[in-house]
């Protein structure tokens, strides 16, 4: 049986935590080989839409279908297997006994994490301890942890943070290389309407848990009053 194309879609999706409702209704599809920006306030939603895809979180109604598969039980996991996330907080202990190399590792194998490690220019400290690592160094290492999987899908949740400007470009900039050459699907989020990488075309803008504005990135920030409607 032929696979389908990749593609994801989210289904008039609700989550709750108790009374709250976070996402109320959403509706997204991408593409195969899209590169999308989630862009919204604190709070809006970005970071549960990852969880939803990656199924850590249960919905309260609606779907998520990759391929036209929705994603349940053991297609969960499957899917997992294919994506590359960066989450946007991670924390460590100190004195948790493993290094830089093992967390990219942890990715795919070691030779994989090596090049990825390279890549990131993180040679001289893969030796290190992860948690004796600066911020934005782990930040870093998350990044070439996902990078290392050759994933289908990159779910990236504001991965400037902790990075500074040089390192976010060669980052984005690796990105894009991968993004070229294995037709990889990246969504990213961010909540700074300035930190839209260039390569990524459409904006999907997320409110109160649910998609206000989609289109591409021009006619998004060009809209009358979009700082207003997007952050208001
Ligand atoms: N387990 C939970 N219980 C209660 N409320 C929750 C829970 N998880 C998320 N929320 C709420 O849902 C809303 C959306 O959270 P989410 O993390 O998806 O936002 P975000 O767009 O990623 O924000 P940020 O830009 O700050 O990362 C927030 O108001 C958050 O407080
Ligand atoms: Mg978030």
């Amino acid at each position: 049986m032929a696979t389908k194309p990749l593609e994801i879609e989210i289904k008039n999706l609700f989550v709750k935590a108790g009374k709250t409702t976070i996402l109320n209704g959403l509706f997204l599809k991408v593409k195969k080989g899209e590169f999308i920006t989630l862009l919204g306030r604190n709070g809006s939603g970005k970071t549960t839409v990852f969880k939803s895809i990656l199924g850590i979180i249960k919905p309260f109604s609606g779907s998520v279908i990759i391929s036209g598969t929705a994603m349940t039980g053991a297609a969960v996991r499957a899917m997992r297997l294919k994506t590359g996330y960066v989450p946007q907080y991670f924390s460590s202990e100190n004195d948790f006994p493993i290094t830089a190399l093992d967390v990219i590792a942890m990715g795919k194998n070691k030779k994989q994490a090596i090049k990825w490690a390279g890549e990131m220019k993180l040679g001289a400290v893969v030796h290190k301890p992860f948690g004796a690592l600066s911020g934005g160094e782990k930040q870093k290492v998350l990044l070439a942890m996902a990078l290392s999987r050759e994933p289908e899908i990159l779910l990236l949740d504001e991965p400037n943070l902790n990075l500074d400007m040089k390192a976010y470009g060669d980052f984005m900039a690796l990105v894009e290389k991968m993004k070229a050459s294995l037709n990889l699907t990246v969504i990213h989020a961010t909540h700074l309407a300035g930190h839209i990488p260039k390569s990524c075309k459409r904006i999907v803008v997320v409110k109160g848990g649910r998609i206000i504005m989609d289109g591409p990135k021009d006619t998004i920030l060009k809209t009358k009053n979009s700082g207003e409607i997007i952050y208001g």
